[in-house]
């Protein structure tokens, strides 16, 4: 298939590309900590939950959720009634979905929801996807109202790169601006939501994050799905500001790694992304897995992971193939395996056994993680 021209790699992409191809770069200096508090106490909880989830522009969604004008679909993940939604000039908000008039859910339920207008349950006050309350029954009983007034509270948010952002505060959104040409390679905004699903994980979301952050255990952990798919610890990872950038060697492909031909490289050569302070993407050959971590307690979090495919399956054939990868990836390696492993080092971490883990040159990246979290934390 011919890519449209703006589909090519990044610089960095490609440094990191021939990182792999030379078997360079794999390797942090040394061995190094983590202290084990830093997933069970709940103090420390509170303070990620006040300092990063609640001032930092995050990824919530991916822009494909919402992948046309006057679409909504409500989101609470994050412990707030939320309610992403594209107007009908096609410009992505986040709202509150919590009606202007009484203080009513506005939108049930968790499903997307296509129309001009959201309706109030209660008594029918009616919204335009923009926030603006443009109708409500009855008007002569609320004399002198300005509907002005009254428009959805809205959250701060951009969307860049096939991505949606927002901040519970007012916030410089130049990381979703500045990552977007990463995501603008791999044609992100043009592509279609195949499947989404809530995964509900007994584990603090450091554990989770950590599990992305090195290639270590692929060989190990991954002996039963996906292991065969790559070389051991063929791998190069550099930072871009707080977020961090992977590239693992593909078996097969690394041999005929072509820096000039994008479709083969993507072949060779898995491309993943560890966006602070709570997002995972998994570049695949031919799609992208998005995974969005929700903490909801000091042992607890929702992840939501959103697989992307170019275009919509055309046929049964195309449908079964991502079928397959759906459930490969969602129940096999990410539910069955990554998100197993982080419950249990949460079991384990919680005996209060252990008061540091020990990071191998392999493991550097979780390092840089934990030292982007002591930094927003401060
Ligand atoms: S509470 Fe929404 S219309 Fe009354
Ligand atoms: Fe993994």
């Amino acid at each position: 298939m011919d890519m449209p021209a703006r589909q090519r790699p990044t610089e960095g992409q490609l440094a990191l590309a021939s990182l792999v191809a030379r078997g360079e770069g794999a390797q942090g200096e040394g061995i190094t900590k983590v202290a084990a508090s830093a997933y069970t106490d709940p103090t420390r909880f509170e303070a990620e939950q006040a300092r990063l989830f609640g001032r930092r522009p995050m990824v919530i969604a991916p822009s494909a959720l919402l992948p046309r004008p006057n679409m909504a679909v409500p989101h609470d993940g994050f412990g707030l009634p939320l309610l992403l939604a594209r107007d009908k000039q096609g410009k992505a908000h986040v709202f509150y979905n919590v009606c202007r008039h009484r203080g009513t859910r506005l939108v049930e339920g968790a499903e997307p929801h296509c129309a001009p207008r959201l309706v109030c349950p209660y008594h029918a006050w009616s919204y335009a996807l923009d926030g603006a309350l443009v109708g409500l029954p009855r008007s002569d009983s609320f004399p002198g109202l300005d509907k002005a007034d009254f428009h959805l509270a809205e959250l701060p948010s951009a969307e860049a790169g096939g991505l949606i952002w927002f901040a519970r505060e007012q916030s410089d959104f130049a990381d979703a601006f500045g990552l977007a040409p990463e995501f603008d390679a791999f044609g992100l905004a043009g592509h279609h939501l195949y499947r989404r699903r809530v995964h509900d994980v007994a584990a603090n979301w450091k554990l989770i994050m950590d599990a992305f952050l090195e290639s270590y255990h692929v060989h190990r952990l991954h002996s039963p799905t996906i292991a065969r798919f790559f070389a051991d610890g063929v791998t190069a990872a550099d930072t871009i500001g707080s977020h961090q950038r992977s590239a693992v060697g593909r078996t097969d492909h690394l041999a005929a790694i072509n820096q000039g031909d994008w479709t083969a490289l993507r072949a060779a050569i898995t491309f993943a992304y560890q966006l602070f302070p709570a997002t995972i993407m998994i570049m695949s050959p031919d799609y992208v897995n998005i995974m969005v971590l929700m903490p909801q307690a000091v042992g607890r979090t929702l992840v939501e992971d959103f697989m992307l495919i170019p275009e919509p399956p055309a046929t049964p054939e195309e449908e079964d193939h991502w079928a397959r990868s759906w459930t490969l990836l969602d129940e096999g390696v990410f539910a069955g395996e990554d998100y197993r492993a982080a419950a249990l080092g949460q079991e384990g971490l919680s005996a209060g056994v252990l008061e540091e883990l020990t990071l191998g040159t392999l493991e550097t990246g979780i390092r840089h993680f934990h030292d982007a979290v002591e930094r927003g934390l401060a």
